[in-house]
């Protein structure tokens, strides 16, 4: 064994650098935070060549003393923090006084700063931890740092950075992270002698959100506002229809910190089930208060990583906060876009100067063609069964309740749909009848959300909220069978205006599968399958749990080891679902108590239970039971393609426009769209 020596200092300090500063963002970040914690009203970063010959930042915060320049570089000297009892309650965003030591020791830095009551400034000069200069000098209130040849004595990490360009991108999504998570201090950032991003410091994260990511992805965010527990979750979170191919764009903030947070992200993510396309990712910037006491900050270096004293009042307040806001935006249509000639505004003209156009659509209109619409698009492509799918529906194939039926669960196109026995159940659906006495309300929290039966169908949109009594249930229940709440969400009735009336005249019918109808002054088209396969979702998740019965005759069931082994480890999930089940010995099950809408036997349904939970990513078991239910739904929905009675479409499109809920089919695709008078006529020249 060699020799154990004590390093170098000035070793000692590259090796500490290394671990705050990886790259010119890290550089960027660390400035910028001292500038945010300086209090800063204005901060401009400049940078050159993606940040490794020259970056600059500027501020007009409250300065150094002259005197006390060099102390800043030393490393563990902070001005944040004295005893160790500080570290509890941070709210600064440095505090571990390391920052400007690890960049002077891998970069030349030349810093001037003034503070306001001074009249001169001091100007410093710092090369690999080595003071070269330090003068008085006159210079603007504030402070500004240039660092020039990053690495330069550090050759093994300048050789691991990406091109320029990448890393001017990952400073540019650095520098937007700080304007977004400080929307009341304006930024600046120039690269490469541009203007590249201005926010306005206004204090509007909305504006600051403009700036960032554009005004059309802006115009798509969904407002959140919302407190549970003493921990408050506001921002804006996407809307379903404008979801990501990633991850890229959630972005949390905890105490004006970004954090990447996995509970974060799962709770975002939870919130938007079934209301988003599978293998997309919502968008967010959420700003999360909490009690600094709560959380430990002090975790590693480059403090993007946090540790919540407790992670569930977290998820709790971030699932419901975004649940609440998604389902009071939910009634917000997507229009269709018109698209005009652009040469020619004036359609006159452009059929003038056209003439062909008028004799192809003369001789085309009466032709036209009467496309199929497509086959396969009712359910995804693993639950599916494109036969029943291509071939209509007759109108007897019902989800029933009652009687348990032996049905193969392990074939790929489970069906649990049961054979009719009340036939006109799932399928009729009725016509809009009266008022129902006490419809329930579903509280997510803050505003009041109608929770209605199929048969309730037509009858509910116009009718005052006001009277209705509220009934307390479990907020998670609106969506999923997941329990994440331990307590009750607050239940507050907003005094809205009533909903008027409105008038809904269906037209008709567009291939058989879009519903047409007259709002108002506007067109809407409803996807029937995907509006019916949401509405038979919705009541089979609510009869899902509470339709659990006892079984009288209580039925064994032995299992694999693995299968019970996984029954037993996610039981929680299962007894939500009111599957009761007592574990005995030798991997034997005993099934007590099944929800009575399952029409398969009981020990069908439990042995496929346990499988899936085996063979289900920890994340997705959750979901498990939202899976057999979208299998249902969709097997029991209306078909496109099936002729449906006028009667019948009323009723729906009744329904679908007057519920928010129903937005979105349980795997994601919008139900409706909707098409203005003034888009129309817009286009016709009328307007
Ligand atoms: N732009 C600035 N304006 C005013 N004071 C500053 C500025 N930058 C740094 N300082 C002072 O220099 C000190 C050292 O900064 P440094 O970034 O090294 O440590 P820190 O911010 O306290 O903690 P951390 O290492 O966690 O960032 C700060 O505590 C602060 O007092
Ligand atoms: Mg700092």
């Amino acid at each position: 064994m060699p020799e154990i020596r004590l390093l170098d200092k000035s070793v000692a300090e590259l090796i500490a650098a290394g671990e705050v500063i990886e790259r010119p963002s890290s550089v960027i970040k660390e400035l910028v935070e001292n500038s945010i914690d300086a209090g800063a009203r204005h901060i401009t970063v400049e940078i050159k060549h993606g940040g490794i010959s020259y970056m600059r930042i500027t501020d007009d915060g409250c300065g150094i003393a002259y005197e006390q320049m060099p102390t800043a570089f030393l490393r563990h000297a902070t001005s944040k923090i004295r005893t160790g009892d500080d570290l509890t309650g941070i709210m600064t965003m440095g505090f571990r006084g390391e920052a400007l030591a690890s960049v002077a020791a891998v970069a030349k830095i030349e810093m001037m700063s003034r503070r306001a009551e001074d009249e001169l400034g001091g100007r410093y000069v710092i090369e690999g931890s080595e003071e070269k200069e330090h003068e008085c000098c006159g210079c603007p209130a504030g402070t500004t740092i240039m660092i020039k040849e990053l690495f330069y004595n550090t050759p093994a990490r300048l050789k691991f950075l990406k091109k320029d360009i990448s890393e001017g991108n990952f400073i540019a999504a650095t520098v937007d992270r700080l304007a977004l998570s400080h929307p009341d201090i304006s930024f600046k950032f120039i690269r490469d002698n541009k203007s590249v991003r201005m926010t306005s410091g206004d204090g509007s994260l909305l504006s600051a959100a403009k700036a960032v990511f554009g005004r059309q992805f802006a115009d798509s965010l969904i407002p959140v506002d919302f407190s549970l527990n003493g921990i408050d979750v506001s921002g804006y979170a996407s809307s379903p229809l404008f979801c990501r191919n990633s991850r890229s764009m959630q972005t949390f903030f905890v105490n004006t910190r970004y954090i990447k947070s996995t509970t974060c992200m799962a709770a975002l993510e939870e919130a938007y089930r079934n209301s988003m396309m599978v293998g997309k990712f919502p968008a967010c910037i959420l700003e999360i208060t909490l009690a600094p006491d709560t959380i430990d900050v002090n975790v590693h270096p480059a403090k993007t990583e946090i540790r919540f004293a407790y992670e569930k009042p977290v998820f709790d307040a971030v699932y419901f906060a975004v649940k609440n806001a998604l389902v009071n935006a939910a009634d917000d249509r997507r229009q269709i876009e018109l698209e005009k000639p652009k040469k020619y505004d004036n359609a006159g003209d452009y059929f003038k100067s056209n003439p062909e156009i008028i004799k192809r659509e003369q001789q085309t209109l009466p032709h036209i063609p009467v496309t199929p619409a497509p086959v396969n698009n009712e359910c995804p492509a693993e639950t599916a069964d494109p036969e029943e799918i291509s071939e209509p529906v007759k109108a007897k194939t019902i989800y029933g309740s009652g009687q348990v039926r032996s049905v193969s669960l392990h074939s790929s196109h489970t069906d649990y749909i049961a054979r009719a026995e009340k036939p006109q159940e799932a399928y009729d659906i009725p016509l809009p009848e009266e008022p129902p006495t006490a419809p329930a309300f579903t509280a997510v929290s803050g505003k009041v959300v109608v929770a209605v039966d199929d048969d309730d169908i037509g009858s509910i949109c116009a009718e005052s909220t006001d009277d209705i009594p509220l009934r307390e249930a479990p907020p998670i229940k609106d969506d999923g069978f997941k329990f994440i709440n331990t307590q009750p969400v607050r239940v507050e009735k907003i005094n809205e205006p009533t909903p008027e009336k409105v008038n809904i005249r269906v037209i008709g019918e567009f291939l058989r599968t879009y519903i047409l109808c007259e709002v108002g002054e506007e067109l809407i088209i409803i996807d029937k399958h995907a509006a019916h396969e949401r509405i038979r979702f919705e009541k089979l998740k609510e009869e899902f749990i509470t339709t659990s019965q006892l079984l009288i005759d209580k039925t064994e069931l032995k299992l694999s080891a693995a299968e019970y082994e996984a029954l037993h480890e996610y039981y929680e999930y299962v007894e939500q679902s009111g599957i009761e089940l007592v574990f005995c010995d030798d991997c034997i099950v005993q099934i007590t108590a099944m929800p009575s809408v399952i029409s398969c036997s009981p020990t069908e349904i439990v042995t496929d239970v346990a499988r899936r939970l085996m063979n289900a990513a920890t994340e997705q078991k959750g979901a498990l039971f939202d899976d057999m239910l979208h299998t249902m739904a969709c097997k029991s929905a209306i078909k496109a393609h099936d002729k449906t009675d006028i009667v019948e479409l009323q009723a729906l499109a009744e329904r679908v426009i007057n519920d928010k809920t129903i937005r979105f089919c349980p795997h994601g695709r919008p139900v409706m769209t909707s098409l203005s008078k003034y888009k129309i006529e817009h286009f016709f020249n009328r307007s």
